[in-house]
């Protein structure tokens, strides 16, 4: 990478710990039915985003883009491991997060906008309490914010149950900006609208980056939207990153398995006919990531897996085609299956 990242994400894992009750510890303890198990919901990822670049986080459901997500914004701490923020650590030695330089914007604005307050409070709170703006000055300031997301101004004074779903997403865009961020952590922000507003809030996104020199880390499942929006995709499969590299290239050309599958699995990236014929489930069921599988966790779905894949974990290792990879069948021992 050329342009030095603004955000890194070194070795980081997160594991969940269940809670469990007296009760549950008794039950356990007699040979109950209670699931004692920690959930490895991120294991030993390490990522960097350049300033300017749109990273696309994309995986199936519960593979651990969420937690990721929120790692790499600080409002979770990992389990081990570092995220740094221009070289500075984003959570600080008491747990806490110690930056507004990166901001999220989540899937579901509705849930995330307290219905009882305006938008115009709701977008002035932040930037006032962090000393962005004075209370007096913060009128003309959420106006701007509005204006630049194409909400009108005059729409602060109103509720958000007064709003569309696809104008509370661009409202709470709004609010992350207004906090000036470097680093927009996006999860999954157009899952919840029509097909035709997801477009409108992509291409917003869009326009915001270029206008306003942002970042951002994009979580999607939709392999299409990710497409879009990305210069750079990271592939995410029970915790781990599988494969790295520039948006077309691993498009074009997956290199590893899971990632072909992925594509292949995908209806609405078919084509043409060829591609129709080509169009195939992957195979198998996502393993728990209460117990993920040894070595490589996508042993028990890939159609190469060998001997070696089931005893050693693969590393994520540059490949000739300029991304990274973690397979064994690119560092030797397991042969392509015919
Ligand atoms: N707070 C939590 N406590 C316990 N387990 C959790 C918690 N948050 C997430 N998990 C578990 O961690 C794993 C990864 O979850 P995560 O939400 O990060 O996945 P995801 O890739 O974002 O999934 P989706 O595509 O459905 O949003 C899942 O098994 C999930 O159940
Ligand atoms: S390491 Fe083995 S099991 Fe894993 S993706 Fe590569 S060939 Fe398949
Ligand atoms: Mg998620």
């Amino acid at each position: 990478m050329s342009v030095p990242p603004i955000l890194s994400l070194d070795a980081v894992s997160k594991r969940f710990d269940p809670r469990l009750t007296l009760g549950d510890r008794i039950a356990a303890a007699i040979g109950g039915d209670v699931e004692t198990r920690a959930v490895q919901a991120v294991r030993d990822v390490s990522l960097s985003v350049a300033k300017g670049e749109t990273l696309g986080l994309v995986g199936e459901s519960g593979c651990g883009k969420s937690t990721l997500g929120r790692i790499a914004a600080g409002i979770m701490a990992p389990t081990s491991g570092a995220v740094r923020l221009d070289g500075e650590p984003v959570i600080g030695a008491d747990g806490r997060k110690h930056t507004t330089r990166i901001q999220t914007v989540f899937q579901d604005p509705f849930a995330s906008l307290n219905p009882r307050i305006t938008v115009g409070d709701t977008l002035a709170e932040g930037p006032i309490a962090h000393g962005l703006v004075t209370a007096g000055a913060s009128r003309a300031y959420v106006a701007e914010w509005l204006d630049l997301v194409g909400l009108d101004p005059s729409y602060a004074s109103r509720y958000p149950h007064q709003f569309s779903g696809g104008q509370r997403q661009r409202i709470a865009i709004a609010r992350a900006l207004a906090m000036k961020p470097d680093v927009l952590v996006c999860d999954e922000p157009v899952a919840s609208l029509d097909v035709s507003i997801q477009a409108q809030i992509v291409n917003l996104l869009l326009k915001l980056k270029r206008e306003l020199g942002l970042t951002y880390l994009f979580i999607s499942h939709d392999l299409g939207v990710v497409r879009h929006i990305s210069e750079r995709v990271a592939i995410m499969y029970l915790g781990r990153i599988v494969e790295l590299g520039p948006t077309l290239r691993l498009y074009e050309s997956p290199e590893h398995p899971y990632t072909q599958a992925l594509l292949a699995s995908v209806p609405r990236l078919v084509t043409s006919d060829s591609d129709l014929a080509e169009f195939r489930p992957i195979a198998g069921e996502i393993p728990s990531p209460l117990a993920p599988p040894p070595g490589c966790a996508f042993h028990t779905r890939c159609l190469h897996a060998g001997p070696r894949c089931s005893a050693e974990s693969p590393a994520l290792l540059a490949t000739r085609t300029g991304r990274a990879t973690a397979c064994h069948l690119y560092t030797g021992g397991v042969e392509k299956a015919a």
